[in-house]
């Protein structure tokens, strides 16, 4: 890309290789295991109903793992809040991760599509509440009083969330940028065409390229703390 441009819109999609480095592991890079469970074990409706007890733990855990102090932001999470500190609300971070650590590296205009570790939120309402400790099937809702919270996770088979502004955001992108993410998972592996035929340049940052590579117009492989802050630097030398 060589064009000069003043304040581009910019989607970012965000996935487990960026947090990796921070010490959260991804989905699909430990032998098909997530934290030693298959994924359908722990990351679907239909699990939470067989084993309730088994999925609160698994989440529970995570939680606590987030907010130990060895997981922070690392340079390719500090490196796009750099780029939204450059652009401002052109930026639409959209991030599949469950964690915290863009908003930790700075990001402030960031979606979580599929939910948030450091929420729970009621089964029955939607409600979301922040919630750092623990909970479970005993743990009262503080909405309605009952014993209705949920992680707030977008599980297999469930609707993403913010899907809107999403869309809105890719119908105007001029750069799409996906970041460690495999490409495996839709809605979010399709964006990448949605933003393709609003006329957006796409980019690939990722360890190992996903299913989706073919549909980008420029590839770059490495560590997310290495490749990321080298693309933002290359992408603010190119605004006005
Ligand atoms: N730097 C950059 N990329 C990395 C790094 C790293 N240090 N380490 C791993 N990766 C890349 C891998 O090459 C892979 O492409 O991160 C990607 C991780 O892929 P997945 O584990 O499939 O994670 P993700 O694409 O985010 O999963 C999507 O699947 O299970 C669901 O809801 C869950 O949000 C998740 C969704």
């Amino acid at each position: 890309m060589n064009t000069k441009m003043t304040k581009p819109n910019i989607v970012v999609l965000t996935g487990a290789g960026i947090s990796a480095e921070s010490g959260i592991k991804t989905f699909r890079d430990n032998d098909g295991l997530w934290e030693n469970h298959r994924i359908e074990e722990v990351a679907t409706p239909e699990a939470f109903h067989a084993n309730p007890d088994l999925v609160y733990r698994f989440y529970n855990a995570r939680r606590t793992q987030l907010q130990q102090a060895s997981v922070k932001p690392n340079a390719g999470h500090k490196a796009l809040s750099k780029l939204e500190a450059h652009i401002g609300k052109n930026l639409l971070l959209v991030t599949q991760n469950v964690d915290d650590l863009h908003e930790r590296g700075g990001s402030q205009n960031v979606v979580h599509m599929h939910g948030e570790l450091k929420s729970a939120r009621c089964g029955d309402s939607g409600k979301r509440f922040e919630w750092l400790d623990d909970f479970d099937g005993t743990t009262a809702c503080p909405c309605c009083g009952r014993n209705t919270l949920r992680p707030d996770i977008v599980w297999f088979g469930e609707m993403p969330m913010h899907m809107d502004s999403i869309y809105d955001a890719l119908a105007m992108a001029d750069i799409f940028i996906s970041i460690g993410t495999s490409g495996n998972v839709y809605p979010a592996a399709g964006f990448v065409q949605v933003a393709k035929e609003a006329g957006a340049f796409t980019i690939e940052a990722n360890l190992a390229f996903g299913a989706t590579n073919a549909l980008f117009d420029e590839s770059r492989q490495g560590l997310a703390t290495e490749v990321v802050p080298k693309l933002v630097d290359d992408l603010i030398a190119q605004f006005n």
